[in-house]
C-alpha cells in the first residue's frame, strides 16, 4: 500500500479537495485532520487539499466544507494569460486517469436508474486575459473522449459532475463527491431572513471548544443553525456528559422555526426573549456562539451600536469567568471596542464575505 492511500484496482488514491466558505479553510483543515484522520497538504482561501488512507462515506459527513472532490489535477502557477487555455486543455486531457476517478466516484455515489447523467461546471474568479467561456471551452476540449459513451449531459441533478475552478493563479479540477445536502443540510426545513450558512455555523461551533457538561448559548438564534451545529459538535465531543444547549430570539417566529429545525437534530432549551435582558443566571453559561443582526438588517444602522452594547453587557453577565464566545458580526470594530472594554481578550479573527458583506468571525476569552 502506498503512503498516498489504499489501492483501488492497484492504483493509489488521488488527493481530495474541499471547498469552503472563504476564511474558514483553516477550521475545515482542522476538521479534516482531527475528525476524518486526513492529511492536509495545502490550504488556499476557500480550499483545502488533503489525502485520506481510504475513500469512505465519512468524507461526506464533514460539516465545515461546502463540497468535496476527487482531484483530477491542480495548479497554482496559472499565468493569467491566454496561454493558460492550452494548459487547461492539455492537463485535463493528459494528467488524470479519468476511468479510475469515475470508479472511485461510483464507490460513494452508486449509479441511479436509467442512463447515467453528467454535468460540467467551470468557475472562474479574478482578472484573467481570457473569459470564463474560453476556459470552459478548453476544459470541454480536454475532456473529449473521456466521458463513457451512453452518458447523457444534464443540467439538473446529474449523477456525476466534473468541476474546473479557477481562483486567480490557482486552478483545481475534479470529480464532485458531495451533493447539495453537504452545504444545505437536511435539517433546514424552515428559514428566517439572514439565516447563516450551515458550514459557517459549523466552523463557529468547532471554534467554541465545547466539552462535556457545558452549557452553550445562542441568544439571537434566528432559524437555529448555530444551535443545530452546536448539538452536532457536542454529540461528537462529549460522550462523557451531556451538553446543555440554550437558545432564544426576540422574534417568536424565529423561535418557532428553530424548534422545527431542531426536531431532527436534538434537544435544546428554547425561549422567546430579549437578548439584552436574558432570563438566565449570572455566570451560568460556558460558551456563547452567536451572530447578532447585521446593521443593514435593522431599520436604521444607528440601532446596531446600542443593541450590541446592551447585548455585550448581558453576554458578560451570563458567561462564566474563563468562558469563551464565538461571534460573527459585520460591525466588528465596534464589537471589539465593547468587549475589550469589559476585559475580554481576542483569540482569533477570521475575515469572511457573506451575502456580499465583509464580516468577522471572532473568538473571545473572558478573563478567569
Ligand atoms: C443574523 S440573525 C441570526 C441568524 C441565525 N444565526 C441563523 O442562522 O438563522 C439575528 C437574529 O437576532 C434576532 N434579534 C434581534 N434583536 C434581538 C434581541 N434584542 N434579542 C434577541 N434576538 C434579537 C433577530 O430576530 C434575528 O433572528
Amino acid at each position: 500500500m502506498s503512503r498516498s492511500g489504499r489501492p483501488t484496482d492497484d492504483k493509489p488514491l488521488p488527493p481530495l479537495y474541499a471547498m469552503t466558505q472563504g476564511g474558514v479553510e483553516t477550521v475545515a483543515a482542522d476538521e479534516i485532520t482531527r475528525d476524518l484522520g486526513g492529511e492536509v497538504k495545502k490550504t488556499y482561501r476557500g480550499l483545502a487539499v488533503f489525502r485520506v488512507e481510504e475513500l469512505t462515506p465519512a468524507v461526506l459527513s464533514l460539516r465545515t466544507t461546502e463540497d468535496v472532490f476527487l482531484m483530477a489535477w491542480g495548479s497554482d502557477t496559472l499565468t493569467y494569460k491566454a496561454e493558460d487555455l492550452d494548459t487547461l486543455r492539455t492537463w485535463t486531457a493528459k494528467k488524470p486517469d479519468w476511468d479510475h476517478l469515475f470508479k472511485l466516484h461510483h464507490k460513494l455515489r452508486p449509479k441511479t436508474k436509467g442512463r447515467p447523467t453528467y454535468h460540467l461546471v467551470c468557475q472562474m474568479q479574478g482578472e484573467h486575459g481570457y473569459r470564463r467561456a474560453d476556459a470552459r471551452e478548453a476544459f470541454v476540449a480536454g475532456l473529449a473522449g473521456k466521458i463513457p459513451h451512453g452518458w447523457q449531459y444534464s443540467n439538473e441533478n446529474a449523477w456525476l459532475e466534473i468541476w474546473l475552478t479557477i481562483y486567480s493563479k490557482t486552478a483545481v479540477c475534479g470529480v464532485r463527491l458531495s451533493d447539495r445536502t453537504m452545504r444545505h443540510r437536511t435539517y433546514k426545513l424552515d428559514h428566517v431572513a439572514a439565516s447563516l450558512r450551515p458550514t459557517v455555523a459549523a466552523a463557529m461551533a468547532r471554534l467554541a471548544g465545547i466539552g462535556p457538561g457545558m452549557t452553550v448559548l445562542d441568544p439571537m438564534c434566528g432559524a437555529g443553525t448555530i444551535l443545530a451545529e452546536v448539538i452536532d459538535v457536542a454529540g461528537k465531543r462529549s460522550r462523557a456528559g451531556r451538553v446543555r444547549v440554550v437558545g432564544g430570539d426576540i422574534d417568536p417566529n424565529a423561535v418557532f422555526v428553530t424548534s422545527q429545525n431542531l426536531q431532527q437534530v436534538g434537544p435544546a432549551d428554547l425561549a422567546r426573549w430579549d437578548a439584552t435582558r436574558l432570563p438566565l443566571e449570572t455566570a451560568s453559561v460556558d460558551r456563547i456562539v452567536s451572530n447578532p443582526p447585521f446593521g443593514k438588517q435593522l431599520e436604521s444602522i444607528e440601532k446596531i451600536g446600542p443593541l450590541l452594547e446592551a447585548a455585550a453587557a448581558e453576554w458578560d453577565r451570563v458567561l462564566k469567568p474563563g468562558g469563551r464566545a464565538v461571534l460573527l458580526a459585520m460591525e466588528h470594530e465596534g464589537l471589539k471596542r465593547t468587549l475589550v472594554a469589559r476585559g475580554w481578550s481576542p483569540a482569533r479573527a477570521l475575515r469572511l464575505r457573506l451575502l456580499g458583506q465583509l464580516c468577522v468571525l471572532s473568538v473571545w476569552h473572558k478573563p478567569g
